[in-house]
């Protein structure tokens, strides 16, 4: 067993009780390989904000739990070597089981999602607190999930949202002790969360999608005053990295995203967490068919892996300081 404490990693308690009453959010971005975290870290040492390294089953199965779980605990020592000690969150992305928290809970996470978001309402209350009990043993934090997002989240797909009912999140977070709540307001996971019939043309033709569902989340806040919020599928899909990747040979189609100024509305509100992962795979994947269609004789991965981790830094650091508001937080 080790602690995260060992490891110079903290929980979300004290971060989140500071994002809702200071009305900004905490990016929680993932990470599966060395230059993810290097940028996550350096945009969030240079804006001096609070970040959540989060590691999902697939990046588990990509990368080693073990590996990632070392390659956090240097995070922490890059920060201060960069010259700013940043509060950083060990987090498990969309942990399926009790087994599967326990063992990330005994590698030094600091805060485990148990999601059971696909099950009944009393399975899921039954599961999160099994987990909610166990990681409160060891001061790690816990989020559960109520609603379930449309798309992809790991193995599980759903066609269509089923957006989080307010009635049940007093009942399900006293009943589990949940640390935080995320909820399904109209985000969803992955590059695609709209089909264009979902959407309005503006009068310049671009696509708008619907708006999230600040009405659900406003009832959640009525009747959980204060209880930090998490939403997930949180990315904006940027559409000149969309470009930049058909331009250089890819073939993504119908990508849309969450329009920012609607996040940026959600972080001044109890959401002091937001997830963001497919942008960074947008930015990463840019980059990379950039270099290589342009300098196809490169073949040293440094040359185009180093301009991808410039890339995510520069959206990072947006994210943190024009849609999250965290910078200065730490
Ligand atoms: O919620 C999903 C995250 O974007 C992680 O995705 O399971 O492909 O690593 P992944
Ligand atoms: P995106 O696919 O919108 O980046 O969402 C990531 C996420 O919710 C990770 O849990
Ligand atoms: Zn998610």
């Amino acid at each position: 067993m080790v602690s995260y404490k060992e490891l110079g990693l903290v929980n979300s308690k004290e971060l989140f009780a500071k994002a809702v009453t200071g009305k900004y959010a905490i990016p929680a971005f993932n990470f599966n390989n060395m230059e993810q975290l290097q940028s996550i870290i350096q945009a969030c040492v240079e804006t001096k904000s609070p970040v959540i390294l989060q590691v999902s089953s697939g990046a588990r199965k990509y990368a080693n739990q073990t590996l990632l779980r070392y390659m956090a605990q240097g995070a922490v020592e890059y920060a201060k070597e960069l010259g700013f000690n940043i509060p950083i969150v060990l987090h498990l992305d969309h942990g399926d089981s009790f087994e599967l928290c326990k063992s990330c809970i005994e590698m030094g996470f600091s805060s485990v999602m148990i999601d059971g978001s696909s099950l009944p309402y009393d399975e899921n209350v039954a599961l999160t607190k099994k987990v909610v009990e166990y990681a409160h043993q060891y001061d790690v934090t816990v989020e559960g999930e109520l609603g379930v997002l449309a798309g992809i989240e790991d193995d599980v797909k759903a066609e269509h949202h089923t957006y989080t009912d307010p009635k049940d999140v007093q009942d399900f977070v006293s009943k589990t002790g949940v640390d935080s709540l995320a909820i399904s307001i109209g985000t969803s996971h992955g590059a695609n969360k709209f089909t264009p019939e979902q959407c309005t043309r503006n009068a310049d033709g671009v696509l708008i999608p619907p708006p999230l569902r600040f009405d659900i989340l406003e009832e959640v806040e009525k009747r959980i005053p204060g209880f930090p919020i998490v939403l997930h599928g949180s990315s904006s899909v940027p559409q000149d990295k969309v470009a930049t990747i058909n331009k250089y040979g890819g073939a993504l189609k119908d990508t849309i995203g969450i329009p920012e100024d609607q996040l940026r509305h959600a972080a001044t509100s109890a959401v002091c967490k937001v997830n963001i992962d497919s942008d960074g795979r947008l930015a990463m994947t840019a980059a990379v068919r950039e270099v290589l269609a342009t300098k196809p004789a490169e073949f040293d991965p440094r040359k185009y892996l180093g301009p991808a981790r410039d890339q995510l830094k520069e959206l990072y650091m947006h994210k943190v300081v024009n849609v999250l508001g965290s910078n200065n937080k730490a």
